[in-house]
């Protein structure tokens, strides 16, 4: 038996998706039947737990699920122990710096501000080119903290680009990409190497089925 922790909501779907194309049951998650139900049976030899992005990350480290689904943006923030097993390739998204459409956020030598909803990423990213600048941490809506004149940018994830446009922002540089990754734990992975073996191969092959498709689609 394998415990699974899987992000609610924006991936869910996605992640529901391929597990029932990898042939487990999903019926007990079906919105309609599933209420405010948080622990799920998929199957005889998964249960499921549904969680908030950075706590399944953390169920995951501590050993109380075995493995979970979790996007990428999640796991650089959390900087947690805990293995990346499969790019799932879908939920694609990309971390960005943006800030209000126009404006160079390198000019001038005054001190930056960076608002995100993700410090750590932040932090490492301006570390990494040597820039030394204050991270403000945002919860959500991240596009208002450069209109209220709060941050000179943010750092923020972005897929479409329209609440970026919608709000007068652009997208200054790509910071990362980001995709929907399946974690284990770092123990349980040896303890349960069977289960995750044919979990993995399962998943593995709807990603390759996936991607070929895209690419059929894209030939069109
Ligand atoms: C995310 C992100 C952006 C938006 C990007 O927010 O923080 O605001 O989605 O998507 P787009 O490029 O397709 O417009 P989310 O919807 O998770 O809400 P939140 O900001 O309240 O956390």
């Amino acid at each position: 038996m394998l415990r699974l922790a899987l992000t609610k909501g924006r991936i869910e779907k996605s992640a529901l998706q391929y597990l029932a194309k990898a042939g487990y049951d999903v019926s007990e998650l079906d919105e309609e039947k599933k209420g405010r139900k948080l622990l799920f049976k998929v199957g005889n030899d998964i249960e499921v737990v549904l969680a908030k992005a950075a706590d399944v990350i953390t169920y995951v480290e501590h050993g109380v699920c075995d493995g979970g689904i979790v996007g990428e943006d999640t796991i650089m923030e959390a900087n947690a122990s805990i293995y990346e097993l499969l790019d799932l390739e879908f939920g694609k998204c990309r971390f960005a710096l943006a800030g209000i459409k126009g404006k160079n956020f390198y000019d001038g030598y005054g001190h930056k501000i960076v608002a995100s909803k993700y410090p750590h990423v932040t932090k490492e990213y301006f570390d990494s080119k040597g820039i030394d600048v204050e991270v403000v941490k945002i919860e959500g809506s991240v596009e208002l903290a450069p209109i209220l004149k709060l941050s000179d940018a943010i750092v923020d994830i972005v897929e479409t680009g329209s609440t970026l446009k919608a709000n007068g922002l652009e997208v200054y540089e790509d910071v990362a990409d980001i995709s929907a990754r399946f974690i284990a734990n770092i123990s349980r992975i040896k303890m349960k190497k069977k289960e995750f073996d044919t979990l993995i191969r399962a998943l593995s092959g709807v990603v390759e089925s996936e991607r070929a498709l895209n690419k059929e689609k894209s030939n069109v």
